[in-house]
């Protein structure tokens, strides 16, 4: 069979969320917030915070686990495993080597993909080439993040926001091409950098005294300038990605958006014109966990029976950069 009917298909999806649970409640005794104003702007009602001593691999590793037992797969099976993060366990090498060993992958190579809260849709499209191109028949793809470690716990416009967790996933190769992954659309716009970051700690403003005096290790962020670009840019791409796959919004039975906020969610729906039944909302229990949002929405949605044979699936995400992505998969 020729490479233009070969496509990688979801074989199997697992995720983890941390069992330390912060609620509103908890917050309300951090910061000047309330429940209200939290569950009013932003939909959410909790958050997964990942335990002292533990780092991003670990959660990588139980979302892994569940996902190749979930494909009837072993870790020695896996030719590619890729994560999206941007909370890798140490600045380098990258978390994939870690839980590369932590699975026993022996066969595989292994690389960290860095898009932010798109990051598990880049690591989709990175793993999905690999495996059109025949470079892997098989690839673990994971988006787990730990944005608790990145957060200063007294900023109420960004504390309030985020979670931690895992998704993965497991693809394989199908040469037949009627099912699996139908599209991936990628962008960037990189005159948003400083809109979104955390200024220190890389190469330009290294660690030191005076960085960690400034707080200039935790996420700084123009949240309203986020939330306006988010939602114009995953309607464009989703449009792009399903023109792409020759299809119309009408054919998707789900659409799993990445999980920043409810009012972007509703308002991306809306424009989408698709009706909020068909969209999964899960940032009520999570919070926004960056590049594990996606995975974990879409684990979760197969688990409760929402995702049939043959139905078509729109993902879409957005984050710092901005880097924004879609994709539409037939399962
Ligand atoms: N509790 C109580 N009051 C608060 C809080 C809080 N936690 N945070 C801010 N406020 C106050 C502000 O200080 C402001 O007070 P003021 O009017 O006296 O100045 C008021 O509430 C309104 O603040 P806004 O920033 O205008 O509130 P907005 O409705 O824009 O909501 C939010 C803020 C929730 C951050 C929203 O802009 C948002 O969700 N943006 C997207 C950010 C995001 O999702 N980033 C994640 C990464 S990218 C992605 O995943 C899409």
């Amino acid at each position: 069979m020729s490479a233009a009917h070969r496509r990688s298909v979801i074989l199997g999806t697992g995720s983890e969320l941390p069992t330390k649970v912060v609620t509103n409640r908890d917050l309300e005794r951090m910061v000047e917030t309330s429940d209200e104003w939290i569950t009013v702007r932003t939909g959410i009602k909790q958050r997964h915070v990942l335990e002292e001593g533990k780092g991003n691999a670990d959660m990588a590793y139980h979302a892994a686990v569940r996902a190749l037992a979930d494909a009837g797969m072993e870790a020695n099976d896996l030719d590619a495993i890729i994560m999206g993060t941007v909370t890798p366990d140490y600045l380098f090498p990258s978390s994939s080597c870690v839980l590369e060993d932590m699975l026993g992958a022996r066969k595989a190579f292994s690389f960290d993909v860095n898009a932010a809260c798109s990051g598990f849709l880049n690591a989709l499209a990175v793993a999905d080439s690999f495996i059109r191109t025949g470079q892997a028949r098989t690839a673990l793809v994971v988006g787990s993040d730990a944005l608790s470690r990145l957060l200063k716990w007294d900023d109420r416009t960004t504390c309030i926001l985020f979670g931690d967790g895992a998704g993965a996933v497991v693809l394989g190769t199908s040469e037949k091409g009627e099912r699996g992954i139908l599209s991936v659309r990628l962008r960037t716009d990189g005159s948003h950098v400083k809109t979104l970051y955390v200024p220190a700690g890389g190469s330009l403003k290294p660690t030191n005294p005076e960085t960690v005096q400034n707080n200039e290790h935790t996420i700084t962020m123009n949240g309203k300038e986020v939330f306006k670009v988010a939602v114009r840019s995953m309607e464009e791409i989703s449009r792009q990605a399903l023109k792409e796959a020759g299809l119309g919004i009408d054919q998707v039975a789900l659409v799993i958006p990445h999980q920043a906020n409810r009012r972007i969610i509703v308002a991306l729906a809306e424009r989408l014109g698709v009706p909020l039944e068909k969209v999964v909302v899960n940032v009520d229990k999570y919070g926004n966990t960056s590049a594990a949002s996606v995975p974990v929405a879409l684990d979760e949605a197969r688990r409760e029976g929402r995702i049939k044979p043959g139905d078509v699936v729109l993902l879409n995400a957005f984050g710092a950069g901005f880097a924004w992505g879609a994709a539409v998969v037939r399962f």
